[in-house]
């Protein structure tokens, strides 16, 4: 019997916003999930910049490098490369039904528009998609051109959640891991995972206190 829940593909693509996917990897890790990750090339220079996360290019060494960041348990984490086009995530007959990638540049939201599946990331969305599965998009960027917004609206309308990295401000954050949980909390109810991340609208009659 699998130890873990069930697998959850978590891509990181290039955009800003690392600490996003990293939270949310760690609340997975935490929640007992396990978590295919997929990390684009320019995400890796992201997470330096941002997170001061050295990932290894090697995916043995980063999963084991991002397991020991989160005190995963053994095969919990699994990174697989750009071109491991024998990983789970590349059929439809392995692959988790549910994906997140987070945060999503505006370039992979372009490849996952088009079905270029030029990389692990790009061709992981695109099965999901082909699957009928959940695809939740955290892109971020300002301003949107219409190119970016026409692409999102084309996903959008095949079934795929644009969850713009867009943290509100009506929980009375006092810090950058209040804005970070805002988002988290919110791509964790919209996969059905139950948490206590962050206080829902109306909770208790007093939002962040
Ligand atoms: C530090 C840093 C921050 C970036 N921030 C963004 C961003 O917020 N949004 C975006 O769409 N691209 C951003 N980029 C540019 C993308 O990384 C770049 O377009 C890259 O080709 C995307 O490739 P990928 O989608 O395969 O990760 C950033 C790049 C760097 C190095």
């Amino acid at each position: 019997m699998n130890e873990f829940k069930q697998a959850i593909t978590l891509g990181f693509s290039g955009a800003s916003g690392a600490p996003y996917g990293l939270r949310l990897l760690q609340v997975l890790v935490e929640l007992n999930f396990q978590v295919y990750v997929l990390i684009s090339s320019a995400a890796r220079v992201v997470l330096d910049t941002e997170s001061n996360v050295k990932l290894s290019a090697n995916e043995e060494k980063a999963s084991e490098q991002l397991s020991a960041m989160f005190a995963a348990k053994p095969n919990q984490i699994k990174v697989y490369g750009k071109e491991n086009w024998f990983s789970p995530v590349a059929s439809g007959s392995a692959a988790p039904k549910q994906m997140v990638v987070c945060p999503c540049s505006a370039g992979t939201v372009s490849a996952i528009a088009t079905g270029a599946s030029d990389n692990l990331l790009e061709r992981a969305a695109d099965v999901v998609i082909k699957e009928r599965g959940q695809l939740i998009l955290v892109p971020r960027e300002t301003p949107f051109s219409a190119i970016h917004l026409e692409n999102m609206l084309k996903l959008s309308r095949l079934g795929v959640t644009i969850m713009p990295a867009a943290p509100g401000f009506y929980h009375n954050p006092k810090s950058i891991e209040d804005l970070v949980n805002f988002m988290v909390a919110r791509i964790l109810d919209h996969l059905g995972i139950e948490h206590q991340v962050s206080q829902r609208w109306g909770y208790q009659g007093s939002l962040g206190k």
